[in-house]
């Protein structure tokens, strides 16, 4: 029997409908039949457990940017790709399309700090105010004591809903410092297993 979750049993789970999206030049139209509701759908992913990355770009006037992710996905190791996926109407979004660049920095256990700082909205606090930051090749900061990090430059910008998929050439990436990853699950931060 499926097994649901009480407080949301009153959510219709399918609409009918057709979305456009539009990402700068291009648009994309989804047909939403038999779609899943968002706020639904949004507790049901709630369960799946991911790394935490903090993705790093260049501004218009050369000053830093990177929000909170969790949709980074290794694409393919040769040639080296890897993906985001990023809120189109973002800023980090908007940056990324327009520098050509971002770096993608995997969180260790005791980086929720900065996982909560840059995913909190706005832009008027400095984001990078906690944390030991510094530049790779590509311009975009990297995280010192990052668990890992990947320097890119963006291959493809793919429109997805109401997301825009980000693949990156991976430029030049590191382990500077091995670590207990940094897990999201459930809405809530936790420390990975010890090896
Ligand atoms: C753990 C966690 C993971 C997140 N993952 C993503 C993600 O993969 N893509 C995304 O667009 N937003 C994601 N967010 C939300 C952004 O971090 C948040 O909306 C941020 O304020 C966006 O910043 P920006 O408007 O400067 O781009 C995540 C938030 C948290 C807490």
């Amino acid at each position: 029997m499926r097994n649901t979750i009480p407080f949301l049993a009153a959510l219709p789970l399918r609409r009918t409908e057709t979305q456009r999206y539009r990402v700068r030049d291009s648009v994309s139209t989804i047909e939403t039949e038999a779609a899943v509701e968002p706020a639904y759908l949004r507790t049901v992913l709630a369960q799946w457990a991911s790394g935490v990355v903090i993705v790093t770009t260049i501004r218009e006037d050369g000053e830093r940017h990177g929000m909170t992710a969790s949709s980074f996905t290794s694409v393919a190791l040769d040639p080296p790709l890897v993906s985001v996926c990023l809120a189109s109407d973002g800023t980090t979004c908007r940056m990324v399309r327009r520098s050509g660049v971002f770096a993608v920095n995997v969180l260790g256990s005791e980086h929720r700090d900065i996982g909560r700082r840059f995913a909190e909205p706005g832009q008027d606090a400095d984001r990078f105010a906690v944390g030991d930051w510094s530049t790779a090749t590509t311009g975009a900061a990297v995280l010192t004591d990052a668990t890992a990090w990947l320097d890119c430059v963006v291959a493809a910008c793919h429109p997805a809903g109401d997301h825009t998929i980000v693949l990156g050439m991976v430029r030049d990436a590191a382990v500077p410092r091995p670590a207990e990853p940094l897990i999201y699950h459930d809405r809530t931060y936790h420390e990975g297993m010890a090896r």
